[in-house]
């Protein structure tokens, strides 16, 4: 089920939409109704919570959509499954119920000036919105679990990066930017950062957990593949020089590089974010299979060869494609 607020794309959905397991339901996680007809009438073995408010940026200029979807929706998903587990324990004997609540490594804040890694351990301390309103749901799920007995995991993830990722995020806004010969926004000095996990890898990590983790458990899921931001986009620059060469746009005067542009750095902006994935490696026998390079490799191209998907946000058409449009 998803809202399809701005950021949900039901094209995204295309190579799923004709599997014999797929249905798909347009609904708010702060529906409680909704919630309750959906378990009810499919009987799931599980959630698995993605729906969320998620752009940092966005959460600093109206923090209320986080407030209501991160904490609120949280709330409402977790009250439903509480019931039906209740129900589903009175009439039969199906395993028990899991909660797989999908969290960020934002929640534990800043690792300025340090070697260290984010751990299981490490104490909450966001700094966003965002990064707050993800923080109070995940209290939310384990105070859950613990005082009613709900079955739940829990992944805290550092930042993911492939297809499909809305064109507001830094590595598909720099490629859609450079391929227009608009400018390159680098905040501050761009030496925030950052861990990045290819999309795939990250789904195979939670495919993983939902089936094989321990009840009440978290993992970090992470890509050890910390890069400065600064990096980041020249390495895409790089990229596109060799895939898509800027002599052959006709946006570009110069090189893709020469786009790039210094601005007023985001607010209480973090400096280092890194995931220590040890306990899942060690426990539950995953690994990445994508290097930062291979992954960003794969990115470029599918941004190069799915020209419509991207389009079709960046004029505004793709929510003509949202139900009872
Ligand atoms: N992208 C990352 O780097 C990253 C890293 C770690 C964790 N996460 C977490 O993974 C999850 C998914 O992230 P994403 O990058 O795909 O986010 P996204 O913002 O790209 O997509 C969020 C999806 O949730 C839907 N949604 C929003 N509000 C809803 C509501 N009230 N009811 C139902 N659906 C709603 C949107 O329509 C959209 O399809 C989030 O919980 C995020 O915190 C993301």
């Amino acid at each position: 089920m998803d809202k399809l607020t701005y950021a949900g794309n039901l094209a995204s959905l295309q190579d799923t939409a004709d599997h014999d397991h797929f249905t798909f339901v347009q609904a708010d996680i702060c529906d409680r109704a909704a919630i309750t007809a959906i378990l009810s009438e499919h009987q799931p073995d599980g959630i698995m919570h993605l729906a969320a408010e998620s752009h940092v940026d966005r959460s600093i200029d109206g923090p209320g959509d986080f407030i209501e979807t991160n904490i609120t929706g949280t709330y409402t998903l977790l009250e439903a499954s509480r019931t039906h587990c209740d129900k589903q324990q009175s009439t039969n004997n199906h395993e028990p119920f899991r909660f797989h609540h999908i969290s960020t490594d934002e929640v534990y804040g800043d690792l300025e000036g340090t070697d260290d890694l984010f751990t299981e351990d490490t104490s909450y301390d966001p700094s966003s919105p965002y990064s707050a309103s993800k923080a109070a749901s995940d209290h939310l799920v384990r105070a859950w679990g613990r005082t009613f007995g709900l079955n739940f995991v829990l992944t805290n993830c550092s930042n993911n990066y492939g297809p499909r990722h809305f064109p507001e995020k830094l590595i598909p806004h720099m490629i859609l930017n450079a391929l227009h010969g608009k400018p390159l926004p680098v905040y501050g000095d761009g030496n925030q950062i950052r861990d990045w996990l290819y999309v795939d890898d990250h789904a195979r990590a939670l495919i993983k957990v939902f089936k094989e983790g321990q009840d009440g458990e978290t993992y970090n899921i992470g890509g050890h593949n910390e890069k400065k931001n600064l990096e980041v986009v020249h390495t895409i620059c790089e990229l596109l020089e060799e895939l898509a060469p800027s002599g052959d746009n006709d946006h570009i005067e110069a090189t893709y590089k020469d786009l790039i542009t210094f601005v007023k750095d985001r607010p209480g902006h973090d400096v280092r974010y890194a995931i220590d994935a040890s306990k899942i490696e060690k426990e539950l026998g995953w690994t990445p299979e994508e290097t930062f390079e291979t992954g960003l490799r794969k990115t470029v191209e599918w941004y190069l060869a799915n020209k419509p998907w991207w389009e079709s946000i960046l004029d505004g058409s793709y929510k003509l494609s949202r139900l009872g449009a």
